[in-house]
């Protein structure tokens, strides 16, 4: 029904990034979706749901119409890397920067192939590939700081905010590949489909934006 939008969300930062920016513009969910275990849930807007997905999934979500709008972090967008998805609104949250990152006073490699440990396969294969260095990827899910801890990398690709986690870990952050913020995407048909209802909640929400900043 066109009268209708759904919003893919993920639990956790961004949830709680992104539910003062709906709420300006008119939208709070019917329940809490931290606590609850229902994965479609209802707003005070007559005409949004909310659907409940993993972070890196929301792209897919937005993508094949499954939801017509989505939140997700600029990392999960690169990664994912379709184009037929709209970018319209930087939320300008869940905000920090996507690096590369060694073992503190490790020496730059003069030699061989570069390890490098990350759950950004696609994104580490360009960047390495833009800077015509050879490297292996290797696919982790999680927990990528222990990588060169162990020996199974010489280098990761994650997301860094304040460090903490690198210093806990004796890495340090190397080089800047982007600077990260959430963004919402919009499926492509959607956008011509429900314009009236969309346009309008992007402006609510590009106006919610502005007054935080
Ligand atoms: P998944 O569940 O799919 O593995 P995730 O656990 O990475 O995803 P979150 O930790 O909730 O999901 O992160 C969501 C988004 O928030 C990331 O895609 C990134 O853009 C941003 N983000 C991740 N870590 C931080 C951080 N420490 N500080 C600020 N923003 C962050
Ligand atoms: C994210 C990310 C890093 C950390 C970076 O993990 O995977 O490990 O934040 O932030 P920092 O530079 O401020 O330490 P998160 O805390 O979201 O846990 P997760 O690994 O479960 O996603």
């Amino acid at each position: 029904m066109s009268s209708q939008i759904t919003i893919a969300l993920s639990k956790g930062r961004i949830l709680k990034e992104t539910l003062p920016l709906l709420k300006a513009a008119g939208i709070e969910p019917a329940e809490d979706p931290d606590k609850s275990r229902k994965l479609v849930i209802g707003t005070t807007h007559p005409h949004v749901n909310l659907l409940i997905v993993r972070a890196s999934d929301v792209p897919t979500y937005v993508e094949y119409g499954a939801a017509d709008m989505g939140v997700a972090g600029k990392d999960v967008l690169m990664e994912h890397g379709s184009s037929e998805l709209y970018e319209p609104l930087d939320l300008k949250i869940a905000q920090c920067k996507l690096m590369t990152a060694g073992k503190v006073g490790a020496p730059p490699r003069s030699s061989g192939r570069l390890k490098v440990a990350t759950k950004f396969v696609n994104v580490a294969k360009q960047y390495y590939a833009s800077q015509g260095i050879q490297a292996d990827i290797i696919k982790l899910y999680g927990s990528m700081e222990l990588a060169p801890l162990v020996g199974l990398a010489d280098v990761i690709i994650d997301v860094v905010d304040t460090g903490n986690t690198l210093r806990a870990n004796g890495l340090e952050p190397q080089e800047l590949i982007a600077e990260i913020s959430s963004r919402m995407v919009v499926n492509r048909a959607s956008m011509k489909v429900k314009h009236k209802l969309i346009g309008q909640l992007l402006d609510q929400l590009s106006s919610a934006i502005e007054e935080k900043a």
